[in-house]
Parts: structure tokens; sequence; C-alpha cells
């Protein structure tokens, strides 16, 4: 598989099946997640995304009046964004299956099936946009970017939280099981930090926080599995601000 050239930004697209060492099949994310929604809750590894969003300290999550959650899923964030003092939530997802979990939650005052890149929400009106775990999926971030920053008022925060790519980039892209046993894999691409800088930097974003998180023996407690991956890199947050104006 060769390197494609994006349509916006000039650079190259990287599909992680080049770098794929499982091989399984691959199937697009709305498909993929359709298939997996029954079962995410229960198999998704929590401290990909749990210990970022606790040592975050750039936001106040009890200043936050609304919040727009991209790709927001079965509303795992949407429920830790209430629980921290987030008053009103819309979701976002392109996944009916995975929002049906959400609506379950209520948590959310408004969810709507739609694509982060051009989503039905209305333009400067939140403090917050959020999107956890799905960065992987799309084969180019400006467009997301730039959906964030429509979506913020001036100094509005963008939290985005992301699989780490150096676990894309050895081997070991997003995949779930089937009722029946067989491992899949969900179409994933790999971004490097420059290319989120540029995407952000382009629609006025400014960072304000950036962390990762790096398996260890607490990590390994919540998926015991996942011990070959000690001390690698497996999830990244970065806060970004809306420049005012
Ligand atoms: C790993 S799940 C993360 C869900 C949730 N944010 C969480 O942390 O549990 C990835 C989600 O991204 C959604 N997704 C993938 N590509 C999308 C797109 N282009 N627009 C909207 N949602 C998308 C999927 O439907 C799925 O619900």
């Amino acid at each position: 598989m060769a390197l494609r050239e994006a349509m916006t930004s000039g650079r190259q697209i990287m599909d992680a099946a080049l770098f794929d060492k499982r091989r399984y099949p691959v199937v697009g994310a709305a498909a993929g997640y359709g298939e997996w929604a029954e079962s995410y809750e229960a198999t998704v590894a929590v401290g990909l995304d749990t210990p970022l969003l606790e040592a975050l300290t750039s936001i106040r999550w009890d200043d936050v009046g609304s919040a727009a959650d991209l790709a927001c899923g079965t509303g795992r964030t949407g429920a830790w964004l209430a629980a921290h003092g987030v008053r009103a939530i819309d979701g976002v997802d392109i996944t009916p299956q995975m929002l049906a979990g959400a609506a379950a939650k209520r948590v959310f005052r408004l969810l709507q099936v739609g694509d982060v890149a051009a989503t039905p929400l209305p333009t400067a009106a939140y403090q917050l946009c959020t999107m956890v775990l799905a960065d992987e999926h799309l084969a180019e971030l400006g467009p997301v970017y730039r959906e964030a920053a429509r979506l913020l008022v001036g100094g509005g925060h963008f939290m985005l939280l992301g699989y780490h790519p150096f676990f894309l980039m050895n081997g070991l892209p997003t995949h779930y099981h089937r009722a029946g046993g067989e491992a899949i894999t969900i179409r994933s691409y790999v971004h490097l930090f420059s290319e989120h800088h540029d995407a952000a930097r382009a629609c006025g974003l400014s960072l304000v926080e950036f962390r990762e998180c790096v398996i260890d023996e607490a990590w390994l407690k919540t998926k015991p599995k996942w011990r070959p991956f000690l001390n690698w890199p497996v999830s990244f947050v970065l806060v970004w601000r809306r420049d005012a104006g």
C-alpha cells in the first residue's frame, strides 16, 4: 500500500494498514462500531482515557455551561463530564447503535447522528468541545479541528484525547471481536503530532496542555493481557484554546 496525498492539507495520509501486523479483516467506522456497540463498554480499555481525563488541569469542568462531545459513542465521556459538573452536553456520532447507548445514559441535552467534520450543531455556542478515541478513524484532521473551532466561543477549549500513534505504528490498530469470536479491525489512520499542531494552528487554536499516558503496573490492573506493552505510550490528550475574536 502506498501513501496518498490529502485533499486539503497536501500531507500524506497514513493508513494504519501500512503498519498492521495483525491483518484482521478491515471495516469502516460506522459498520465496525455498529457491530461493536453492544459489547463496546464491556471491552474498551478504560485506561486509555480515564487517567488522562483525571490528570487535566487546564479545564475547570464546573465552569462549563455547554459542551459538544464529538464522536460521543455510547456516552462514556458525556457521563464523565456530567459527573464533573459540566451542565449541558450535546453529542454527535456517526453510528446510531453507539448513540443508543448514549441516550440510555440520560446525560445529554441533545444527540445527533452526524460526521465530526460537519455537525448540525450551532456556531460559537460551546465553551468546551471534546473528542475522545476517534481521531484515528479520520483520514485527515483539518476538518474536525475546523469544526471544533466553529463550535467554540472565543476562549473555549477543544480537548482531543486519542489512541497513541506509537501503537498504530507498531502494528496494533483498533479492533473488536464479533459474537462468534472473529477479530475485526476498524479502519484507522496514523496522525503525527505535527499534523495536530498544523491543523489546530490553521484555525486559531493554541495549545494549553499536552499529556501522554504510558502503560505502568497500575494501568495493567485494568487490562492484564496488555502486559507485553508495559512502558509503551498508549494514549494522549491535547487541550487547545480558541483564540478570542
Ligand atoms: C472508540 S469509539 C469512542 C467513543 C467515545 N468517545 C468513547 O470514548 O467511548 C469511536 C467513535 O467514533 C465514532 N466515529 C468514527 N468516525 C466518525 C466520524 N467521522 N464522525 C462521527 N463519529 C465518528 C464511532 O462511531 C465511535 O462511536
